[in-house]
C-alpha cells in the first residue's frame, strides 16, 4: 500500500522552524501539512475491536475456528465472483450489494472442516446451511452438517458429515448481501458532488484483511488463486477490475435494466490485491498500439481539466524503468490507475487496478505545488514497483510486510529519479524517509523490522505493522544494502528472485539467497554473508552510533537512543551490535570503506594530523549516526564555516541532523548542534536548510512559550535574511518560479522562515498576496508552491473574515490538493473560538471528510493556541471517535501522536497517564502510540530542564553579535 496512515513523531521533527511570535503555529503548520501529506499515503487502520486489544495475547485457542490463521488443509484454485452494488439506498436507507461466489479448492490434507473468511456478510441459507458444496471431476462432496459465522475470527465455519479427500477438488458456493458502507474498507462506497448532483461509486480496499467483507474467501496472502469477476451495474456506469473486461451485456434483474461486465481471468494472485469498481468516471489512456494499455481514471471534470495528464505521462517511463531494473516484463496487459474521492490510504497497489487518493494521482499545473507533484510521482512509482515486487511475488505472511513496503519505498525513488531526472530524488530520500525514521527508531519503544509470523495474527496486529519503521527504515536498510553490494548486483538478485518465485510466495530470506547469489556471481567481497549482515539490521530494533576518534583511529559502536535514560527491555540476540559499512573521506579525498564488525576496532588510516578533517557516512547511505572527537568536530565546523561546498550536500544536512540528535541524546553539547547551523547564512541548498529547520522545530515546540523565544527568533532572522534575499533575486522580485525542484522547496523555507522570524519585507509580501486574492477570489495569483505558507500566515494574522473566506473557498474547492492546503491553513488561526469551531467541524462528516478528521485535529494541535483545545477535545470525544471513526481510516495512533507532541511538563505527563487509564479498553491501534507519547513526554521534560539555560545563553550571544 502506498505508505501507512501512520504518522511518525518524525513528522514533528520535519515541521520546519517557522513560528514567529504569534505566527508561531503557522509556518510550522504549513510545513507540517505538507509533511503530513507526504506521510498521508496511509494504510487504513482497521476498526480495532475493543474485545481483543492487540497488545495482549490470549491463551492459544483450542478449536481451529478460534485461531486466526487458516489451517493448511485446503488450497483455493479459482473463484467465480459476481457482485451487484446498489448505488442508491434501499427502502431502509441502506446502501447494499448482493453477490454470489463459487470457490474451487483442492483438499491438501484430509479434513471434515472448511474454514473460509467472511465478515459482515449476510449469507443466504439453504436448508439452514450457509453454503453449498459439490465435488469436482467425480469427487463426492460430503454433506454439510453445520455452518455458522464465527465473528471473532471472521470465518464462515462449515462442519462436514465426512472428510474431504486429499487430492480431490470441490466447489463451495455462497450467496450473500453486504452493506456498501462508507467505511473505506472492503467493498465500500464513495460519494462526491458534480454539477450539483450527488454521485455514488462503489470501490474496494482489501489490504490487509477486508476482501472477506466483499465475498467469502481464503483471505491470506499465500492463498493465491485465479479470480473470474462479474459486476452488475447501472447502464450509465463503467465497471473496472484487475483484469481487462469482456464486452458488457445488457441484463434485466428484478425489473432493473442493467449491464453486466465480466472480466478476463486474473493471474494467480492474492486476495488482498483484488479491486473492483463501479463508477461513472472518464479516463485518458495511452495510444492503442502500445504494448501495455495505460489508463488514468478520475471524475469526469478532473479528466476534462487535464488533471490525469501528468500521471499518464509518467506511468509509461516508470514501467519501462522497472522492466529494466527487474529485467522482467510488466506482468499484465493493462495498467489502470484511478483517483477516488474517498480513500483512506495514499494509494493501493491492486494488481492492474491501482487505487489512489485524488491528491496522490491528479496533478493540476495551475493549482498544485511542486511538492504535490513530487508526491504524485513517488506514489505512482511506489505502486508500480509493487506490480512485480509484492504482487507477482508476494511474501507469505504479513510479518514480512517490511520487505514489501520498504522495498517499494526504496525503489520508488529510483523510478521517480528516472522519470524526473532533474529532481535529485535519490538525494531527497534522505530527507523524506531516512532522517525522519531515525528519530523513531532511536526510541526504546521502537521495534525490529522483522516480526515473527506467530506474533502477527489479528487484523489489528497486522494493521499496526503499517508504520514508518516498515516503510522508511525498510527503505533505508535496503538502500544501504544496495550501496554496499552495488545497485547492479542488487538488481541482478531481484531478477532471479522474481524469476524463481513468480506467482508464488516467499519469506525474506529468499531474497537474501538471491542477492547472495548475485554477490557471489559478481565476485564482490563481503566480510559476512548478506543474510548475516542484514540480520543485524532487521532482527533487532534501532541502529548504531558510530564514534570515530581521529586522534587514535579508534572506531566504536553502540545502540543509539535518543533518550539517554531509556531502558531497552527487549534483548537482542546480537546484543545491539551491527555489521556497519562505514564510508569516509579525509580532507575531501577519495571515499574509503571500513567494515565495523565488532564493538571496537582501530583503523590507523582514520588517525589524523592536526589540520585534517574526516567525514563519515558519505551521502548518508548507511543507517547509523556518527560522532567524532572534539577536535574533528571543530575542524568540520571550521570547514563548514569557510568552504562548505567541500562537504557533500547530503552530508551538510547529515552533520546538522546527527549533531542535533546526538545533543538530544546528551552525547554532545546542544551548543555544538546549534553551531552546525551557523554556516547557513551562506548556504542556499535545500537539504541543509531543511535539516536545520526540522531540527530547530523541536526548539520551537519546547520553547515557544518561554524567554528563549525572542533571542531564538533574532538568530533565525539573521540566518535566513540572506536566503530570503537570494530568492528575491533568483525570482526577479518574486515574479518567477525557480527552475530547480529543490530550489522551489527551499524558496518555501526562505519565505516561511523569514515571515516566521518577522522579516517585515516577508510579512508585507504574504499579507499583500492574500489580500489581493480575497479581493479577486476568481484569480488567485499566489504561486501554488507558496500557497500553504501564505494562506497560513494570512489566516494567523487575520480574524474571522480571513477564516471564513478560506473556509468557503475550501468547501467549494474542486481540486483536492488546493482543498488540502486550505484545510491545513484553517488551523493556523489564533482565535480560540475559531479553533474550537473547527474542531467541531472535524467530526462532522458533512463538513470534513472522515478520511481527513485526524489530519484536521492534528493540525490544530500543532498550533500552540490549538494544542490544549485539541487535547481537551479528543479527551471529551474519545468514545465517539473510537466508535464512530474506528473503521473509517482514522488512525488513533496518529491522533495521539499529533496532539501530544509538545508535552514537556509533569502535569501534561500525568494527564496522558490518566487518559491511558480511563480508556484502557478503548485504545485499539493507539496503544503503541500512547506508550511512545509517554516516553516522549518524559524525554522532553528532562531535555527542557537540561537545556533551557545554555540554549538561552547561546541564542542571546549570537543575537548580540549581529
Ligand atoms: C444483515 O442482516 C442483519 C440482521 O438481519 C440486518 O440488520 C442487516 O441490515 C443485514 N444487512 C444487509 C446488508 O442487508
Ligand atoms: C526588484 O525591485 C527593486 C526595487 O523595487 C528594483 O530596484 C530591482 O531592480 C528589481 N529587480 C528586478 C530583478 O526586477
Ligand atoms: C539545480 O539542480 C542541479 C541538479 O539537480 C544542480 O546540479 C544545480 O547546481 C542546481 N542549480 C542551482 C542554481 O542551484
Ligand atoms: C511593510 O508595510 C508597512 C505598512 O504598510 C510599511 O510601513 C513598511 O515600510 C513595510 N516594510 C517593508 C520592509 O517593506
Ligand atoms: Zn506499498
Amino acid at each position: 500500500m502506498g505508505r501507512g496512515v501512520y504518522i511518525s513523531r518524525a513528522v514533528a521533527l520535519t515541521c520546519g522552524v517557522v513560528a514567529a511570535g504569534a505566527v508561531a503555529a503557522i509556518v510550522a503548520l504549513s510545513v507540517l501539512y505538507s509533511q503530513e501529506k507526504w506521510r498521508n499515503g496511509s494504510a487504513p487502520t482497521a476498526a480495532p475491536s475493543p474485545s481483543t486489544p492487540s497488545s495482549t495475547s490470549p491463551p492459544a485457542p483450542q478449536r481451529p475456528w478460534q485461531r486466526h490463521r487458516l489451517p493448511d488443509s485446503l488450497a483455493p484454485v479459482s473463484y467465480n465472483v459476481s457482485l451487484w452494488p446498489r448505488l442508491e439506498p434501499d427502502a431502509r436507507g441502506l446502501y447494499v450489494f448482493s453477490g454470489s461466489s463459487t470457490v474451487t479448492f483442492r483438499c491438501v490434507k484430509a479434513t471434515d472442516l472448511i474454514l473460509i473468511h467472511a465478515s459482515e456478510l449476510n449469507l443466504t441459507a439453504y436448508d439452514g446451511k450457509h453454503a453449498r458444496l459439490s465435488g469436482v471431476a467425480g469427487a463426492t462432496a460430503p454433506a454439510l452438517e453445520k455452518t455458522w459465522l464465527e465473528a471473532p475470527t471472521q470465518y464462515l465455519v462449515i462442519q462436514l458429515s465426512g472428510p474431504l479427500r486429499p487430492g480431490s477438488s470441490y466447489q463451495l458456493s455462497t450467496e450473500f448481501t453486504g452493506e456498501l458502507s462508507d467505511d473505506l474498507g472492503g467493498f465500500y462506497r464513495s460519494e462526491y458532488w458534480e454539477d450539483g448532483v450527488k454521485r455514488v461509486l462503489a470501490t474496494t480496499q482489501m489490504q490487509p484483511t477486508d476482501a472477506r467483507k466483499a465475498f467469502p474467501c481464503f483471505d491470506e496472502p499465500a492463498m493465491k488463486a485465479v479470480f473470474h469477476m462479474t459486476l452488475t451495474h447501472p447502464t450509465d456506469t463503467v465497471a473496472l477490475s484487475n483484469s481487462m473486461n469482456y464486452d458488457p451485456v445488457k441484463v434485466t434483474v428484478d425489473g432493473h435494466s442493467l449491464i453486466q461486465t465480466s472480466f478476463e481471468p486474473t493471474e494467480l494472485m492474492s486476495t488482498y490485491l483484488l479491486a473492483f469498481i463501479v463508477c461513472d468516471f472518464a479516463y485518458i489512456g495511452s495510444e492503442p498500439g502500445d504494448k501495455v494499455l495505460i489508463r488514468i481514471w478520475a471524475r469526469k471534470k478532473a479528466i476534462d481539466e487535464g488533471q490525469g495528464a501528468y500521471a499518464l505521462e509518467k506511468t509509461g517511463p516508470v514501467l519501462a524503468f522497472f522492466e529494466a531494473y527487474y529485467k522482467s516484463p510488466y506482468p499484465l496487459t493493462k495498467s489502470d490507475q484511478i483517483a477516488l474521492p474517498d480513500f483512506s490510504a495514499g494509494a493501493m497497489e491492486n494488481w492492474g487496478l491501482i487505487t489512489y487518493r485524488e491528491t496522490s494521482l491528479l496533478y493540476n499545473p495551475a493549482m498544485s505545488s511542486n511538492k504535490d507533484k513530487e508526491w504524485v510521482m513517488t506514489v505512482i512509482s511506489h505502486e508500480l514497483a509493487h506490480m512485480w515486487f509484492g504482487n507477482l511475488v508476494t511474501t507469505r505472511w504479513w510479518n514480512d510486510l517490511w520487505l514489501n513496503e520498504g522495498f517499494a519505498t526504496y525503489v520508488s525513488y529510483l523510478g521517480a529519479n528516472y522519470a524526473e531526472p532533474a529532481w535529485n530524488m535519490k538525494d531527497l530520500i534522505v530527507l523524506r524517509e531516512i532522517m525522519d525514521v531515525m528519530a523513531v527508531d532511536a526510541l526504546a519503544s521502537s521495534h525490529p523490522l522483522s516480526s515473527k509470523e506467530e506474533d502477527v495474527l489479528t487484523p489489528e496486529q497486522i494493521n499496526e505493522l503499517f508504520d514508518s519503521i516498515t516503510y522508511s527504515k525498510g527503505a533505508a536498510v535496503l538502500r544501504m544494502l544496495s550501496e554496499f553490494i552495488t545497485e547492479a548486483v542488487f538488481s541482478q538478485g531481484l531478477h532471479t528472485y522474481l524469476e524463481e518465485f513468480k506467482y508464488k510466495n516467499t519469506v525474506y530470506t529468499d531474497l537474501w539467497k538471491h542477492l547472495q547469489m548475485a554477490v557471489d556471481g559478481a565476485g564482490i567481497e563481503l566480510p559476512q554473508s548478506v543474510e548475516d549482515i542484514m540480520n543485524r539490521w532487521i532482527l533487532q530494533m534501532g541502529f548504531p552510533l558510530v564514534t570515530i576518534d581521529t586522534q587514535t583511529g579508534s572506531v566504536t559502536q553502540r545502540h543509539f537512543l535518543l533518550n539517554p535514560d531509556s531502558v531497552v527491555s527487549t534483548s537482542s540476540e546480537f546484543n545491539y551490535e551491527w555489521f556497519v559499512p562505514i564510508t569516509w573521506i579525509k580532507n575531501g579525498g577519495a571515499k574509503q570503506q571500513h567494515w565495523l564488525l565488532e564493538k571496537e576496532a582501530v583503523n590507523k588510516d582514520m588517525a589524523l594530523g592536526a589540520s585534517d578533517w574526516l567525514l563519515a557516512n558519505i551521502d548518508m547511505k548507511g543507517f547509523y549516526r556518527v560522532n567524532y572527537d572534539v577536535g574533528n568536530w571543530e575542524r568540520l565546523l571550521a570547514k563548514l564555516g569557510s568552504q562548505h561546498e567541500d562537504i557533500p550536500v547530503i552530508n551538510r544536512a547529515q552533520i546538522i541532523d546527527d549533531a542535533f540528535n546526538l545533543a538530544r541524546a546528551e552525547v554532545v553539547d546542544t551548543t555544538l548542534a546549534l553551531r552546525t547551523t551557523r554556516f547557513l547564512d551562506r548556504e542556499v541548498e535545500y537539504l541543509p536548510w531543511q535539516a536545520a529547520s526540522s531540527n530547530l522545530h523541536y526548539f520551537f515546540l519546547m520553547f515557544d512559550r518561554s524567554e528563549v523565544y525572542g533571542p531564538m527568533q533574532a538568530y533565525i532572522k539573521k540566518q535566513v535574511t540572506p536566503l530570503f534575499n537570494y530568492y528575491k533575486d533568483l525570482t526577479l522580485n518574486w515574479t518567477k518560479t525557480p527552475e530547480n525542484h529543490t530550489d522551489q522547496f527551499n524558496q518555501v523555507n526562505a519565505i516561511s522562515l523569514a515571515c516566521g522570524a518577522g522579516v517585515e519585507e516577508c510579512t508585507n509580501l504574504t499579507s499583500a498576496w492574500f489580500k489581493e486574492w480575497m479581493e479577486n477570489p476568481e484569480t488567485n495569483t499566489i504561486s501554488p508552491n507558496l500557497r500553504s505558507t501564505v494562506y497560513c500566515s494570512a489566516i494567523a494574522a487575520g480574524g474571522e473574515e480571513q477564516w471564513d473566506f478560506a473556509w468557503s473557498t475550501y468547501q467549494n474547492a474542486t481540486i483536492a490538493s488546493e482543498a488540502e492546503k486550505l484545510m491545513g491553513a484553517l488551523s493556523c488561526t489564533r482565535e480560540p473560538w475559531l479553533l474550537n469551531r473547527y474542531l467541531e467541524y472535524s467530526l462532522d462528516p458533512t463538513k470534513i471528510r472522515k478520511q481527513d478528521a485526524s489530519f484536521t485535529i492534528t493540525a490544530i494541535a500543532s498550533n500552540p493556541v490549538g494544542q490544549p483545545l485539541a487535547w481537551d477535545f479528543i479527551r471529551a470525544k474519545w468514545d465517539f471517535i473510537f466508535n464512530d471513526y474506528g473503521g473509517e481510516g482514522l488512525s488513533f495512533g496518529r491522533l495521539i501522536d499529533g496532539v501530544t507532541r509538545r508535552f514537556s511538563t509533569e502535569f501534561e505527563y500525568k494527564q496522558l497517564l490518566q487518559f491511558k487509564e480511563d480508556h484502557a479498553a478503548q485504545l485499539g491501534s493507539a496503544t503503541a502510540a500512547l506508550e511512545q507519547a509517554l516516553e516522549r513526554a518524559r524525554t522532553n521534560m528532562h531535555w527542557v530542564n537540561m537545556n533551557r539555560e545554555p540554549v538561552l545563553e547561546w541564542f542571546t550571544g549570537e543575537a548580540s553579535s549581529l
